[in-house]
């Protein structure tokens, strides 16, 4: 295969990119760009070059069949020499996408034309890396170093009409591409490097308040600081001698251990939304119907129609459905206000909401969402009776946070096309999707659930029917351990401090605050009868519901909100010093470090019993989950990455930690085996 061609066109040479399927920059591409130029050096009657992708893009990033491995030469920096050194004019003909190693591509060329569509940037710190061909040195000369450590550490995807305000490119495209590039080459009189333009002089202050909202948005991450310390170095020292430094930087970043783990990261996403079985190809959908518009129904309603989906909503009475339907546009109209769609999707989107009160609307759906209250009578019934209402053809989904599906499923004929879809709150926002596979939901019906999670753009991970699927339940698991933890003598605030020090994206009491403890204590009273009396228990949360702190709703949990912040509270204090008397323990100072390392272990133990029991199809799909639901910080990997990149002997310690605080009816799990499935 031909990677690489070129043609003339009069006297201009176009270089066609050609790897399927996003032109990603591999080395049969950066070989074949250098041969390409040094043939067209030696044809004097050829006056300029442009470069352009074949298909859909320019280069869609690096080839990451060449991460984490050593790089063969030649390497992007040299390509981009080659395009510096040429005698005539570059262009970058940008169609699709130029990201990464194919925008600094671009920036090496004299010209970048862009189709109106494209998207450019450097993402890499995003993969916890820094740009390793110029990317640092050349983007500050086009848009100042302000806006450079805001584009770079925030791993933005730039539109062209943005790209083009802020010099990122020099024309957009609006006809054809290929003719306008030719053109606005023709125009250029010369070399025009960016190697050779000076950094645009800055006020140090607006740097620095850059460099520290980049900075704390990137919650300090080495690549974000060693990015930022790189663009500064544009402006202070001389191009080559800065450009020396980021390569350097580059080479060593791309081995360290956060680089991979969100390495992991980004083969575990695409894993995840996967099907094993290639056979199922998905039905095609687009009348979603949505029943129930609570604080879910409404969310997810909002979250097809910005996708472009027609939704009927459906809701028992009228009263709730206006209330559902103010709630959707008022989501709606947060979008318009903050700039996010424009008045043409905001009409749009009303006009494609149809609300009604009437279960029978439900006929005309492709895929039909149930998100009512979460009792196993009341879903029951409603899937009883939608079963009599809806197509043969159509695809029904409990958005269920624990409920057995397959016996929430008794009165309902079409087993084969009933899952679970679980979304997570707020639904338009979070970009977790659980996709639930009863036991005899069709592969053809999970491949379409897939599909339309990635319309949604949400990240699918497929869970098998069983209590709290993936999340949930690690997530019980972590918040029972934190509760043990507080009962030994740690504070609340001491838990939720160490917890975000690790990099959760809230401590477990603030999250618990968060979305009301009362779910939780409806779920422990229903579950008080079959409950092991000889297991740990720990009962402040029941104390605190008892004593109406709900969480933040009822302005106090395991907080006072009192002061529209949460504040540590002495009466918390005394519950859980009650507490403890009552259990005989004697409080004890445990530090962060105990803290973490318990919090973390009883996930990861809890992740084994769940992996051996088949709720996940793999240990990898688990760390999708808790990044991308539960805030675990995607530079450790996931749980399941962090586990089996620890010491030996710092996991043994974790998990005794753990198994001794739980008591003797502690399940251990097989933590061993789920890190030999993560490496398989
Ligand atoms: P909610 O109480 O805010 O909303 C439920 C809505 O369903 C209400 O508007 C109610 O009028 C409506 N409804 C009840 N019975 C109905 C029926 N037979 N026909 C039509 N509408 C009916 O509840 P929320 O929080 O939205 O939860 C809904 C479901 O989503 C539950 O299964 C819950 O477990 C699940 N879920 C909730 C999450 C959360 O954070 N709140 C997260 C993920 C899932």
């Amino acid at each position: 295969m031909i990677v690489i061609g070129w043609a003339r066109h009069a006297d201009i040479a176009v270089v066609t990119i050609d790897n399927p399927p996003v032109n990603a920059g591999s080395h049969a591409v950066r070989s074949g760009l250098v041969a390409a130029l040094a043939e067209i050096a030696t044809q004097p009657e050829i006056k300029g070059v442009i470069l352009i992708g074949a298909g859909k893009t320019f280069i869609g990033g690096s080839d990451i069949r060449e991460f984490g491995q050593p790089l063969a030469d030649p390497q992007l920096p040299a390509v981009i020499d080659a395009i510096e050194a040429l005698p005539i004019p570059v262009a970058a003909a940008i169609r699709g996408a130029a990201l990464g190693g194919g925008y600094e591509l671009a920036l090496g060329c004299d010209l970048r034309v862009a189709d109106e569509k494209a998207v450019v940037g450097l993402p890499e710190v995003s993969l916890g890396l820094v740009p390793g061909a110029g990317g640092t040195q050349r983007l500050p000369r086009l848009t100042g170093v302000p806006v450079a450590i805001d584009l770079i550490l925030s791993a933005r995807r730039i539109s062209a009409p943005e790209a083009q305000s802020l010099s990122m490119i020099d024309v957009v495209s609006t006809d054809d591409l290929l003719e306008d590039t030719i053109s606005a080459l023709r125009r250029l009189a010369g070399k025009r490097r960016i190697a050779d333009m000076p950094v645009p002089a800055f006020d140090p202050a607006e740097a620095k308040a850059a460099y520290d909202k980049a900075i704390a948005r990137a919650k300090g991450r080495p690549a974000a600081q060693q990015a930022a310390q790189l663009i500064l170095s544009a402006s202070e020292k001389p191009f080559r001698e800065a450009l020396a430094e980021e390569r350097a930087v580059f080479q060593a970043i791309r081995i360290s251990p956060e680089a991979f783990a969100y390495r992991h990261l980004f083969f575990a996403e695409r894993d995840a939304a996967r099907l094993d079985t290639a056979a199922a190809s998905g039905s095609k959908i687009s009348r979603i119907a949505v029943i129930g518009a609570g604080t879910m129904g409404a969310g997810i309603a909002h979250a097809f129609l910005s996708s472009g989906y027609h939704v009927i909503l459906i809701e028992r009475d009228e009263p709730s459905l206006t209330a559902g339907e103010a709630r959707i546009a008022g989501l709606r109209e947060q979008d318009f206000k903050r700039g996010r769609i424009s008045e043409a999707a905001r009409q749009a989107q009303a006009h494609a909401l149809t609300a009604i009160a009437a279960l029978d609307a439900a006929k005309d759906a492709d895929l039909v969402i149930e998100a009512v209250f979460e009792d196993m009578a009341v879903k029951r019934d409603l899937l009883a009776r939608l079963g009599s209402i809806v197509s043969r053809e159509t695809i029904v989904a409990t958005n269920t946070s624990y409920l057995d599906i397959d016996a929430m499923a008794e009165g309902f004929p079409q087993l084969k096309r009933l899952l679970g879809l679980h979304f997570f709150s707020p639904a338009h926002v979070m970009k977790l999707l659980e996709i639930v596979r009863a036991s005899a939901t069709s592969d053809e019906t999970l491949a379409t659930a897939l599909s339309v999670a990635k319309r949604l753009g949400k990240q699918p991970v497929v869970a098998k029917n069983a209590y709290g699927f993936i999340g949930n339940r690690i997530y019980a698991a972590y918040r029972r351990h934190a509760e043990f933890l507080i009962q030994d003598g740690a504070t609340p605030e001491a838990v939720d401090r160490a917890m975000t020090g690790f990099g959760m994206a809230m401590g477990p009491f603030a999250v618990a605050d968060l979305s009301a403890l009362d779910i939780a204590w409806r779920m422990r009273k229903a579950q008080a009868a079959t409950r092991d009396p000889s297991a740990r228990y720990v009962d402040i949360p029941d104390r605190l519901c008892e004593a109406g702190r709900l969480g933040r709703k009822t302005g106090a949990g395991y907080y006072d909100y009192s002061s529209g912040k949460a504040q540590a509270d002495p009466a918390v204090g005394a519950f859980i010093a009650a507490s403890r008397q009552a259990a005989g323990i004697t409080p004890r100072t445990i530090g962060d470090e105990e803290i973490c390392a318990r919090c973390l272990g009883a996930m990861v133990n809890e992740v084994a019993l769940l992996f051996a029991e088949g709720v996940a199809r793999k240990p990898s799909d688990i760390d999708v989950a808790m990044v991308h639901g539960y805030g675990f910080p995607r530079w450790t990997g996931g749980p399941v990455w962090w586990s089996a990149n620890l010491p030996d002997d710092d996991l043994k310690s974790v998990l005794a930690q753990v198994a001794a605080a739980e008591g003797p009816l502690f399940r251990a799990g097989d933590v061993d085996a789920l890190i030999s499935a993560l490496k398989q």
